[in-house]
């Protein structure tokens, strides 16, 4: 029997968060330059969302661009830029296909304008899609967005739009750029690597961790049926007995 139909319709996880690692190494093995293995993690972004919103996946978060990735070499980082403008511009047809919302979370001003004007066109052209919602991670990290919470908290305080005590859960992740979404149930990272790298460090407080040596151009939608699998037999506990939960 495949992984998708062990899939129990009735455990989903509502948000489903990714680091798509790997592509460099990937177009390394085939003797190909690094932008090789990026192009070919686009076609998995491809397959990888179709199957999430056939699934019935409320939300997935894929990790595209980090704020330490602006630290690589120029020519990288701009071939990076020009290839998310190709595969908006590809794609978009396939979200509207697919019914799936496009958002991004990420300091977006650091964009090329096209690249963000792309963004924003998709944005808006898939904005009334009700399936899926796909959040693009892009020059995001954690602790860019924990600075820029503070920062806004800090400054409704002084304004004396809030008192201290009134800061909690809520008002914190009201104020990260993923407030209009659940945390994510699930969190899968490919090419073997067992960090977070600055991503959803907030969110991520009770998610569950999948981790697989698959390289991201490589990671099927079988392979992801087999992380949905494997998370719907875990227990979530949130800090109680099993008892307490079952
Ligand atoms: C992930 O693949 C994509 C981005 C970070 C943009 P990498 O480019 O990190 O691939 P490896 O880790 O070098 O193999
Ligand atoms: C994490 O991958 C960021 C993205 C997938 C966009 P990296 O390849 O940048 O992570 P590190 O540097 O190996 O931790
Ligand atoms: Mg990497």
């Amino acid at each position: 029997m495949g992984y998708k139909e062990q899939i129990q319709q009735d455990r989903i996880p509502r948000h489903v968060a990714i680091i798509m690692d790997g592509n460099g190494r990937w177009a390394k093995r085939q003797g190909m330059a690094r932008m090789f293995g990026h192009r070919q993690g686009v076609e998995t972004v491809h397959h990888i969302t179709e199957a999430a919103a056939e699934l019935g996946i409320s939300y997935m978060t894929l990790y595209a661009f980090s704020t330490e990735n602006w630290n690589r070499p120029k020519d990288e980082v701009d071939a990076l830029m020009a290839l998310l403008v190709d595969t908006i511009a590809k794609e978009t047809p396939t979200l509207m296909k697919n019914n799936i919302r496009l958002q991004t979370i990420g300091d977006l001003s650091r964009l090329p304008q096209v690249t963000r004007d792309n963004f924003m066109a998709c944005i808006e052209e898939t904005t009334k899609n009700t399936g899926l919602t796909l959040v693009i991670a892009l020059s995001y990290s954690a602790r860019w967005e924990l600075i820029r919470a503070t920062q806004k908290i800090a400054a409704a305080v002084k304004e004396g739009e809030m008192l201290i005590e009134d800061i909690n859960e809520e008002v914190i992740g009201g104020y990260l750029t993923t407030s209009n979404m659940p945390d994510p149930d699930l969190l899968i990272r490919t090419s073997g690597e067992l960090r977070i790298s600055n991503f959803l460090l907030w969110q991520l407080a009770y998610s569950e961790l999948y981790f697989t040596d698959c390289l991201w151009p490589e990671f099927t939608p079988e392979e992801f049926y087999r992380a949905i699998v494997d998370y719907q037999h875990r227990e979530r506990r949130f800090g109680k007995t099993s008892e307490q939960v079952r």
